[in-house]
C-alpha cells in the first residue's frame, strides 16, 4: 500500500536522535551522506524533526545555532544538517516537509539565515527548496585550525528577504 496516499505524514519535534535513530533512516552503511572522503568531522544538531510512517521514522533534519563571522561581524547562523530520507520513501516530498517544519521552528531562534552544507549533485535540490548557493570560500573550523570547506555551501532567509551580507565567511565552530 502507498503509505502516502492514505494519509498525510506530520512533522514531529524527536526528543532522541542517535545513530540509532539516523541507522532506521538510511541504514547502517558506512557513509550514507557520501561526505566521507572530506575528511571532516562534524557536530551533532541540537533540535530534531522527523517524519514516521505507522511508527517507522523515515525522515530527519537537524538544526543547530552556530557562531559565524561574515567580514568584519560576528554573527550567528541557524545551521541544518542531517537531511535524511529512508531510500524507499524517497522522491515523495518527505525531504521538502521535514525541512520546512525545522525552517519554521527555526525562524524562532533568532538568526537571520540558515546555513547548510550538501555534495554538488544535491545543490539544485536545495535550490527547489528556496535555498541559494553561496558562490565564495566558507571556512570552517578544524581539529587543525580552519580549513575551506569543500562541499558546496548554501543559505537561505529566515527573516523577509534578507540578503546574505558581503564578506569573507568563517563558521567558527565545526560544521555541522
Ligand atoms: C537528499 C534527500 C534527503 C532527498 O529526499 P526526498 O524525500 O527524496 O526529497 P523530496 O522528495 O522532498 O524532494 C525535494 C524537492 O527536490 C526536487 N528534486 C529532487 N531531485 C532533484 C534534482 N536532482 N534536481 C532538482 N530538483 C530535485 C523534488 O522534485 C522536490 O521538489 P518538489 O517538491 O517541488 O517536487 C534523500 O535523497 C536522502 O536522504 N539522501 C541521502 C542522505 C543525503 O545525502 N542527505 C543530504 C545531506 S545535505
Amino acid at each position: 500500500m502507498d503509505h502516502l496516499s492514505s494519509a498525510s505524514p506530520t512533522v514531529v519535534r524527536l526528543t532522541r536522535y542517535t545513530k540509532t535513530e539516523q541507522t532506521e533512516i538510511l541504514g547502517a552503511g558506512a557513509d550514507p551522506f557520501g561526505v566521507a572522503d572530506t575528511g571532516l568531522t562534524w557536530l551533532p544538531k541540537e533540535d530534531h524533526f522527523g517524519v514516521r510512517l505507522d511508527g517507522r521514522l523515515v525522515a530527519h533534519t537537524g538544526l543547530l545555532r552556530m557562531p559565524i563571522s561574515i567580514g568584519a561581524v560576528e554573527t550567528e547562523v541557524v545551521g541544518v544538517g542531517g537531511v535524511a530520507v529512508a531510500p524507499d520513501v524517497r522522491g515523495r516530498g518527505l525531504a521538502r516537509k521535514v525541512l520546512a517544519a525545522a525552517l519554521e521552528h527555526a525562524r524562532t531562534m533568532g538568526p537571520r539565515h540558515g546555513l547548510l552544507f550538501c555534495r554538488p549533485p544535491l545543490v539544485p535540490l536545495y535550490q527547489r527548496l528556496g535555498w541559494r548557493v553561496l558562490n565564495q570560500d566558507v571556512h570552517v573550523e578544524q581539529h587543525e585550525g580552519p580549513v575551506i570547506m569543500p562541499l558546496a555551501s548554501m543559505w537561505t532567509p529566515l527573516h523577509g528577504d534578507a540578503d546574505w551580507p558581503a564578506g569573507a565567511v568563517r563558521l567558527l565552530s565545526f560544521p555541522m
